[in-house]
């Protein structure tokens, strides 16, 4: 597949109708130079002499993910080593890929030891643990995919932006939105003349209320100094898309929000530490962690349940008892705000305004746009796009994930690169994906000094 094809080829190619009523299952997206990419689906990618080899670092969540497609597409990913200290997590990751013995390590740092014996390493640590493997699978000539944030130190993304360009390797950010087709879509609407010139983006990023309790209260980011402030944690991806679609650089950023909720000031009267303690609240606390994990079973991948159904139910129990997922959200020690808004100036005095929000029923994104010629509004499943000059209005569907079904394709897109040895085929560039990053940070420094921020790369 060559790389740079005309637009009107990749179109006739891919079957995207200009009226198209679903997206089509593969969708193309353009560089930051304008050069149409094509994006492959996972099924359209073909089959590789060899799969891509990789090792994945940090076998959670994420990594699970990632792994999944090696599973469902063997003959494009195999994953051949992991580092994970959780051992119950390191034995299941290597029992479903077949690990070897001597491929499994506790931590990332055993894995460089080993001279290099794979194509890539796919980064899927804590925040804090992205830097270290980071620099080191580059300095070792691994290929690299990489789970945002880049890093929590702005010092830190410009070192491994750096070393990423001198080394030559290919390192894909995982902002996997740019890989789902409705915002893919979106961005060719905007940039096709449809709506006319762009003049402003409104964004929304609802977290949904027992989201925000699982991972901005109890879980993995409640913390902002020991992870990552939730402007790049949960919403770099917001502003990485909006940085994309808009596809011009960002000159300014304000931002104000705090933690307004889930403090000690709001703990009601006969709450308790733990949810379990007696909690005279609990019955009717929407954030009960006896609630949502024990008795909804929700977001219970985080404890690595036992195979045996039958004791799933103690062995959950027990994690609330001495995990932070049993701790009364009014008494955790976190400070991630719970409502966060940002506003926006990119070049030619384009605008957006962003928000995040903690107390909303479900997740997913809202979009507008406004443009001289017509107005888009989306909600992650559909997008409708009017233009004023027919007054013909267009709608777009897509059954979507949470990721918009972006996180194969961006896998996809990835192996694309490294089985051809070229960067410039990533549709997440890592140049790009810092600028957003920037973004972030400055977003946070607005929020804390009250200030208006420039944003300079
Ligand atoms: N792209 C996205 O949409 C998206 C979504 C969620 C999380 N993330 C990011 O992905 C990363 C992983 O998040 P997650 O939700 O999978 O978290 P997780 O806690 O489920 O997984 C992280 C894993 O890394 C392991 N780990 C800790 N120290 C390690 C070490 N020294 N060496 C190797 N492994 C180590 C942990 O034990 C854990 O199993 C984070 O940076 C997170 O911000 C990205």
């Amino acid at each position: 597949m060559s790389k740079q094809w005309t637009r009107r080829a990749a179109i006739k190619a891919l079957g995207i109708g200009a009226g198209s009523a679903l997206f089509p299952f593969s969708s193309h997206a353009v560089d930051e130079n304008g050069n149409v990419i094509v994006l492959p689906s996972p099924e359209e990618l073909s089959a590789l002499d060899n799969p891509i080899t990789a090792i994945t670092l940090g076998a959670g969540n994420r990594g699970n993910v990632y792994g999944g497609y090696a599973l469902n597409y063997p003959g494009q990913l195999d994953i051949v080593g992991v580092a994970e200290p959780i051992p119950v997590r390191n034995e299941r990751y290597a029992q479903k890929h077949a690990i070897k013995d001597e491929n499994r390590f506790k931590t990332w740092e055993d894995v460089f030891k080993r001279p290099k014996f794979a194509d890539a390493v796919i980064i899927s640590t804590p925040d804090r643990l992205h830097y270290g493997p980071c620099m080191k699978a580059l300095e070792m000539g691994y290929d690299i995919l990489l789970e945002k944030p880049i890093s929590p130190s702005e010092k830190e993304c410009r070192d491994i932006l750096a070393l990423a360009k001198k080394s030559g390797r290919i390192v894909a950010v995982c902002h996997v939105l740019r890989y789902a087709p409705y915002f893919v879509k979106m961005k060719e609407l905007m940039h096709d003349g449809a709506i006319g010139d762009i003049i402003s983006v409104q964004h929304l990023e609802p977290i949904q209320y027992t989201h925000m309790s699982h991972s901005y209260v109890r879980g993995n980011w409640h913390n902002s100094k020991e992870t990552t402030p939730i402007i790049l944690a949960k919403s770099c991806h917001d502003l990485d898309i909006l940085r994309w679609m808009i596809n011009k650089p960002c000159r300014n950023i304000q931002a104000f929000g705090d933690l307004k909720w889930f403090t000690k000031a709001n703990a009601p009267a006969g709450s308790t530490e733990r949810c379990m303690d007696g909690c005279k609240i609990e019955p009717t606390c929407p954030y009960s962690a006896l609630r949502i994990y024990h008795r909804n079973r929700e977001r219970t991948y985080v404890f690595d349940l036992p195979i045996e159904k039958e004791k799933q139910g103690d062995y959950i129990l027990q994690q609330l008892r001495t995990t932070n997922y049993g701790r009364c959200v009014y008494r955790m020690d976190n400070d991630q705000p719970d409502h966060y808004v940002t506003t926006i100036k990119f070049d030619d005095n384009i605008t957006a305004s962003f928000s995040m929000e903690a107390f909303t029923p479900a997740e997913g994104r809202k979009t507008r746009v406004m443009g001289s010629m017509g107005y888009i509004e989306g909600d992650m499943t559909a997008f409708k796009a009017l233009d004023f000059r027919t007054g013909k209005e267009q709608e777009f569907k897509q059954e979507t994930d949470a990721h918009g079904g972006g996180d194969y394709r961006l896998v996809a897109n990835w192996i694309q690169a490294v089985s051809k040895h070229d960067p410039s085929l990533l549709t997440s560039t890592i140049d790009q994906s810092i600028e957003s990053h920037i973004m972030g940070f400055m977003a946070e420094r607005s929020r804390l000094e009250g200030k208006i921020m420039d944003i300079k790369m």
